[in-house]
């Protein structure tokens, strides 16, 4: 396993992989990984001759008030990891390699950000969608791998992919969940056991949502209310959003009832840290 740290060095390597005929695979994470970034791994490498992984926390996706500084990081953890998955190369720039002196050139997906972190998190997406640019610039990959765990990330990068002309397949991966539920996350680390106990309650109302689904409610209202209420009766926790959404424009389905498959969305803090999950509700 390769551990590249410059734009240019990615740039030659893949270009002499890509000459030789190799697919490229890509997985662009911020770290601390989990079985939830792996399991990315191993869809790449099932896909494709060759897989990259980046390593960047990235400064320009965190608000000034959040977690960027504490972001849990473990490099050398990071690469076993990696290694023990097969991982051909480890993409892992310094904040210098990626934003440049005068920087000053942005990515901006407009509509599918407005809603659900895009409205709790300003300036978020337009972060995100510029680093993986940045980063699929440097990694010249066929195909790039992405967790439903993040739903609107992946809607988003999937926008700008077709707006912007990008020859790059984006294939989405299934949350996966620790076995009692709770969807993994580098951030699942801030939780203390009182914490961790409380955050189950985001899965335990998404499937109180789907029970609700199963048994023929349709009403938004009765949906959202009903997922509020085991949360708000949790200990510890504050609701940020409890959204439904069209699966396609993420727009709020505010009202009515739902008469096509959507998005429950939600958001909540558990203590100072804020979790999402998700679940697409079939009708
Ligand atoms: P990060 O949070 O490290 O996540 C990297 C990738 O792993 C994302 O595609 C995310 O959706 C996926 N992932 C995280 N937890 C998962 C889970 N429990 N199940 C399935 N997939 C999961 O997302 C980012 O980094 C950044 O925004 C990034 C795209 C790297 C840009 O900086």
């Amino acid at each position: 396993m390769e551990i590249v740290k410059g734009i240019k060095d990615l740039q030659t390597k893949v270009n002499a992989l890509r000459r030789t005929g190799k697919t490229v695979g890509f997985v662009p994470t911020m770290g601390y990984l989990h079985e939830g970034h792996l399991t990315l791994v191993r869809e790449a490498k099932k896909n494709c001759d060759v897989v990259i992984v980046s390593i960047f926390v990235n400064p320009l996706q965190f608000g000034p008030k959040e977690d960027f500084l504490k972001y849990p990081r473990d490099f050398n953890r990071d690469c076993n990891m990696l290694k023990a998955e097969n991982t051909d190369i480890v993409f892992a720039p310094e904040a210098s390699e990626m934003y440049s002196d005068g920087f000053q050139t942005f990515v901006e997906v407009t509509e599918v950000t407005k809603t659900l972190c895009g409205a709790s998190r300003p300036g978020h997406f337009r972060g995100v969608t510029t680093v993986v640019l940045k980063l699929f610039n440097a990694a010249k990959p066929d195909k790039a791998f992405f967790g439903e765990k993040d739903f609107q990330q992946l809607v988003t990068i999937r926008r700008m992919v077709k707006d912007l002309n990008l020859d790059i397949e984006i294939i989405g991966v299934p949350i996966v969940r620790e076995t009692d539920g709770l969807a993994m996350s580098s951030r699942n680390t801030y939780l203390n056991s009182e914490e961790r106990e409380s955050a189950l309650s985001l899965y335990k109302s998404i499937q109180v949502a789907k029970q609700l689904v199963a048994t023929g409610e349709k009403s938004v209202d009765k949906i959202i209310t009903a997922v509020k209420e085991v949360i708000e009766q949790t200990p510890l926790t504050r609701i940020d959003y409890v959204k439904l959404c069209d699966l396609n424009t993420l727009e709020y389905i505010e009202a009515g009832e739902i008469n096509k498959s959507a998005l429950l969305a939600l958001a909540v803090f558990v203590g100072n840290t804020r979790l999402i999950d998700n679940c697409v509700l079939e009708v």
